[in-house]
């Protein structure tokens, strides 16, 4: 049996349990590629599932990892695409990118633009694909939308803002200290709240001339919802795709709802059908992933840490210190990264 490095952890446990160890190295199933991984990244859901909180979905792999760049060593299936050993591409994964390999759905595989390094391409699927679908297939975005962007200066926040404005759309963020509402403003936000400096609500309605906004982004859940029903517009979009802020609601949700005509809609990428996530791939394929070339669109990235650092990593997500993504370092042409 080949082997190969991946990240481990002890489930229910802090960061200072994670290592990097050997674990059999992934074959592949039928319609899948095997890509070694030069980048990968971090996102919430692997501190998650890390404490016993976000378990795999059936069947795919339990190394962490939700998104991976790198070259293809090995080709089962090329999804129509004609993918040859070596190309440089990125994937979305349900899991299994913290790892030298990864075996991937061919349809789940992007090609990396020129403008983009193999390192900033570890970071890109999960965040950019996620805001991609709660904006335009979950909240139906137009151009004439005012959109509330919580946890702005997350990875899926920096993605949302830009992908806001690109469409002609008003971005308002809300964030935990100034240099985060400053970056989320230098990425095309129109104003951003402190929500550690009052009523953030308040500030939003003032700014919007008592209007408001007809979208919620909204990653934060059950501490911020009477805000979130206060600043939503009659017909306003709910889209809710996080619970940081805790999953209860208490008081009166539904009248809220209701007197406004608010829709609730919500999303988890990571546990869609395969099919779903390539029709997404493809669309963003088609109408994001050029403009990264074009100059339209760009990865924001706050550090990388080498696999072995993962503990690292993960303590930086959990201390919500962090600007963009967060990414590994797992292997370069230059040299193996030490493992
Ligand atoms: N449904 C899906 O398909 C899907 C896919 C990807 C990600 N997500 C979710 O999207 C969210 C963002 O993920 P990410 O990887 O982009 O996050 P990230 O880069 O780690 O950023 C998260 C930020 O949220 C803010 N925050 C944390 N707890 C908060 C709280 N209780 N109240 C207000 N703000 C809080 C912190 O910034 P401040 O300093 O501003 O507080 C933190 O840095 C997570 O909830 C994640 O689970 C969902």
């Amino acid at each position: 049996m080949s082997t190969m490095k991946a990240v481990q952890f002890e489930t229910g446990s802090g960061p200072e349990n994670m290592s990097v160890g050997d674990v059999a190295r992934p074959t592949l199933r039928t319609g899948e590629i095997l890509i070694r991984v030069h980048s990968s990244a971090i996102n919430r859901a692997d501190t998650l599932q890390r404490k016993g909180l976000y378990p795999p979905p059936k069947g795919d792999s339990d190394i962490l990892g939700l998104e991976a760049a790198g070259e293809i060593v090995e080709v089962q299936e090329s999804c129509g695409r004609n993918w040859n050993i070596g190309d440089r591409v990125m994937a979305l994964l349900a899991g299994g990118g913290n790892a030298e390999y990864v075996a991937v759905d061919a349809c789940h595989v992007m090609p990396i633009p020129k403008s983009i390094t193999m390192l900033e391409a570890g970071g890109l699927p999960e965040v950019w694909l996620t805001a991609y679908q709660l904006l335009y297939l979950v909240g139906k975005l137009q151009a004439n939308d005012s959109v509330l962007i919580h946890a702005g200066a997350s990875g899926v926040g920096t993605a949302a803002i830009q992908l806001v404005k690109e469409a002609g759309a008003t971005a308002y963020i809300t964030a935990g200290s100034s240099p985060k509402i400053k970056f989320a403003k230098s990425l095309g936000a129109a104003e951003g709240f402190n929500y550690k400096e009052g009523d953030w609500a308040e500030k939003l309605m003032e700014v919007t001339k008592g209007n408001g906004v007809n979208m919620v982004l909204d990653c934060i859940g059950g501490s911020y919802w009477q805000q979130n029903a206060a600043v939503l517009s009659m017909d306003g979009r709910w889209v809710l795709y996080g619970l940081m802020g805790g999953a209860t609601v208490e008081g009166p949700f539904l009248r809220q709802l209701l007197s406004k005509r608010i829709s609730v809609l919500s999303s988890a990428l990571r546990a869609r059908d395969k099919q779903y996530k390539a029709r997404l791939i493809e669309s963003f394929e088609k109408h994001i992933l050029p403009k990264f070339d074009s100059m339209r669109f760009k990865p924001v990235v706050e550090s990388s840490f080498s696999l072995k650092d993962i503990a690292k990593a993960h303590t930086l997500m959990e201390s919500n210190g962090n600007i963009g993504k967060i990414l590994i370092r797992v292997y370069s042409r230059d040299g193996i990264e030490e493992l």
